[in-house]
C-alpha cells in the first residue's frame, strides 16, 4: 500500500515536472553579471558598449519608449557626457505636436516608440521576462540567480538552432530560449558585427551580454540607490534590533532578580 502511495507520488512528481517543462519554455544559461547579488553594481563600460549594440542593430526593429535620451548621462548608468547625449538624441526624430511635425530629438525627450515591424518595447523587457523557473516550476531558483531577464534575453540572442519553418507566411526561426521553440525574430546578431573603439572582444556572446545588461539597466536604472538604501536599512535594523535587546535586558533585570550596575 505505502509502496504504491510512494510511487505514484514519484510518478506525480515526474509528471509535473515534466509538464513544467513543457510548459516554463526555452533553456536559460546563468550569466554572471556584474549586477548580480546584493552589492553587485553595473559596469559603465559594459552599459557604453550594450548602448552601441542597441543602437546599430535592435534600434532598426525595437523601440525604447519610457527611456528618456538625458539618463544617459545619470550616475550608475552608461554616464555619457553631456554634450555626447545631445548628439546622441539628435540621431533620432521624435513627433512634436507643438509644431505637427518631426524634428530631431532632444536630451529630454524618450527614444521613440517603434512599432514598424510589430517588435515588442524593450525598455522594461528584462523584467518582464523571467529565466529561472525551477525546481519544479517554484521559482527557488529566483532568490539565488535572480529573475533572469537579462539572462533569458542573453539565451534568446545565442540561442538560434539555424532551423527556420514557415507557418501561415510567416518565416519562424528555431531558437533554444524561447518558449515554444520558434520565434519570428531572425536572428539579429552575429559574431564582430558591432566594433568597440577600444577593441573590446565582439564576438556573439559578448555583444549578447553587454546589450542584456543596458537592458537590464533601461528597465531598473535605479538599481543601485535601491540596493545601498537595502543595505542602509539592514544596517539600521540590525543596530536597533542590538539596542533593543540590551534595553530589554536591562528592564526585565530586576524582576528577574538581578543586579544593575
Ligand atoms: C529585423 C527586426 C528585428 C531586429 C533587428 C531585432 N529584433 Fe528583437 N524582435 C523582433 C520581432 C518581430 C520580435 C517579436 C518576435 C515574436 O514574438 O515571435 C522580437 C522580439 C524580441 C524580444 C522578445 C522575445 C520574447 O520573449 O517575447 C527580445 C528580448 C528581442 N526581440 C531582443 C532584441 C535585441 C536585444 C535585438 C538587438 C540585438 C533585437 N531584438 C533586434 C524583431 C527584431
Amino acid at each position: 500500500m505505502f509502496r504504491t502511495l510512494a510511487l505514484s507520488a514519484v510518478a506525480a512528481l515526474g509528471f509535473a515536472s515534466a509538464a513544467m517543462a513543457a510548459g516554463e519554455g526555452g533553456h536559460v544559461e546563468n550569466v554572471r553579471f556584474s549586477f548580480d547579488g546584493p552589492f553587485g553594481s553595473y559596469d559603465q563600460n559594459q552599459l557604453q558598449r550594450g548602448l552601441k549594440v542597441y543602437t546599430e542593430v535592435c534600434a532598426a526593429c525595437h523601440g525604447l519608449r519610457y527611456v528618456p535620451f538625458r539618463t544617459l548621462a545619470d550616475e550608475g548608468g552608461p554616464q555619457l557626457p553631456e554634450d555626447q547625449v545631445r548628439a546622441y538624441a539628435a540621431n533620432f526624430e521624435v513627433f512634436d505636436p507643438e509644431i505637427d511635425d518631426f524634428r530631431p530629438a532632444r536630451p529630454s525627450d524618450n527614444f521613440p516608440v517603434n512599432d514598424a515591424v510589430g517588435a515588442p518595447d524593450l525598455s522594461l523587457m528584462a523584467k518582464a521576462r523571467a529565466g529561472f523557473h525551477g525546481p519544479y516550476g517554484l521559482g527557488i531558483n529566483q532568490f539565488f540567480k535572480g529573475i533572469g531577464g537579462p539572462e533569458y534575453i542573453t539565451s534568446l540572442l545565442v540561442g538560434y538552432t539555424g532551423e527556420e519553418k514557415e507557418e501561415a507566411g510567416t518565416i519562424l526561426y528555431e531558437n533554444t530560449a524561447f518558449p515554444g521553440g520558434y520565434i519570428s525574430m531572425a536572428p539579429p546578431l552575429f559574431d564582430g558585427m558591432v566594433e568597440f573603439d577600444d577593441g573590446h572582444e565582439n564576438d556573439l556572446h559578448h555583444l549578447a551580454e553587454d546589450v542584456s545588461a543596458f537592458l537590464m539597466w533601461t528597465a531598473e536604472p535605479k538599481m543601485m540607490a535601491r540596493k545601498q538604501a537595502g543595505f542602509a536599512g539592514v544596517l539600521f535594523l540590525t543596530l536597533l534590533s542590538v539596542l533593543l535587546y540590551l534595553t530589554n535586558k536591562r528592564l526585565w533585570a530586576p524582576v528577574k532578580g538581578k543586579k544593575i550596575d
